[in-house]
């Protein structure tokens, strides 16, 4: 198979049209066999629940190509696992979990030509979406339902790649406590538009969201969560409801403890002592660990001691172990890796 022509190594995060896509049609309370196919456009009435109701999940995975030149996906049944999470609290049907992971599968291999080369530093970012397609006119759940896949070859989330980024506490809030901030709703992301605008409009790469109801907790960005180095070495990570389960996260917490013998804390953490870690990162799939160099909190700047030229040796250690899981330079942990090709 002949890749596509592209400048691998210099991708962005971006959309570009691949050759085929997954889509499954919900109607009469069942999902159909689903197809792929090679039309790009989503025709549904204008009064689709989506449109109007904002009814739609989502999710993200990547497939890599391994040092032994395989096509692998990273822990699928997880996105899975966590779209149910998201349908459910939405009121739109679950697509079972199986049928989830072999549509990822027939998605990339139909896209194999799309698969990044292995050393490149780029991925290819799957993005499984579910909206309600029937009319809604009154307040309620659509009857009618479109789950679909489309795969995107991409490079680093924030320019610079592995740069320390600068991100500040914002005033906004992202999610309400037993909100939504927990599922990958799209509405999530909806209004965080405004406040990463005005981030990047103020020269901050994200914004550092606090619990909405005592604001003195660390949340999450509007699309990655957090992970701390303490100066003796431990890994902290946030715990709240209102937060995205990062699959990565969770990764990360197993590498940390079990292939570096680090120790690790998933609980709050407070605002007033970030300025006491050594480094700190955001991790998500698309955002891998993106180190931060300075937090700015309302003009007073959180400058973590790993500086603004490089990542921290600590973040640097996790980095280059779930990377190596993922491109299966290092035995991943059993179930991890979804051998596609
Ligand atoms: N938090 C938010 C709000 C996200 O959108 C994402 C991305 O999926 C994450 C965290 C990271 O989650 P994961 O590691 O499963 O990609
Ligand atoms: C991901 O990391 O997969 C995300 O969905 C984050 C962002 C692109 C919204």
């Amino acid at each position: 198979m002949e890749k596509k022509n592209l400048d691998w190594a210099n991708l962005g995060f971006g959309y570009m049209k691949a050759d085929y896509r997954f889509v499954s049609n919900f109607k009469n309370g069942a999902w159909d066999e689903g197809v792929l196919t090679d039309d790009d456009k989503v025709v549904i009435t204008e009064c689709a629940g989506v449109l109007h109701y904002c009814q739609s999940c989502f999710e993200g995975l990547k497939a890599y190509t391994t040092e032994d030149g395989h096509v692998v996906t990273f822990r699928p049944d997880l996105n899975a696992k966590r779209m149910e999470d998201s349908c459910r609290r939405l009121e739109m049907p679950v697509f079972p979990a199986e049928r989830f992971v072999e549509a990822v599968v027939e998605t990339v291999k139909a896209n194999l030509a799309w698969v990044p080369p292995y050393g490149s530093g780029a991925t290819l970012y799957i993005r499984p979406y579910m909206f309600g397609s029937s009319a809604v006119i009154g307040v309620k759940p659509a009857e009618e339902y479109q789950f679909r896949i489309l795969v995107t070859p991409v490079g680093p989330y924030f320019k610079g790649g592995a740069k320390p980024i600068t991100i500040r506490v914002t005033d906004y809030d992202r999610a309400a406590p037993h909100g939504t901030g927990h599922i990958k709703a799209g509405l999530n992301y909806a209004m965080s538009l405004y406040p990463i605008m005005d981030a990047h409009r103020q020269g901050y790469a994200e914004n550092m969201y606090l619990d909405s109801a005592t604001r003195t907790k660390v949340e999450e960005t509007g699309g990655a969560n957090f992970i701390f180095i303490t100066k003796d070495g431990k890994l902290v990570t946030p715990k709240s409801d209102s937060i995205l389960p990062s699959i990565t996260r969770r990764s990360l917490l197993h590498v940390a403890e079990h292939y570096l013998g680090m120790e690790v804390e998933e609980r709050e953490v407070l605002l007033s002592e970030v300025s006491d870690f050594a480094e700190a990162g955001l991790c998500g799939t698309a955002a891998v660990i993106s180190p931060i160099g300075k937090i700015v909190d309302h003009g007073k700047d959180i400058c973590l001691p790993s500086g603004m030229e490089n990542m921290g040796p600590v973040l640097t250690k996790l980095y280059d172990t779930l990377t190596g899981i993922q491109m299966g330079r290092i035995e991943a942990p059993e179930g991890w890796i979804k051998k596609i090709a």
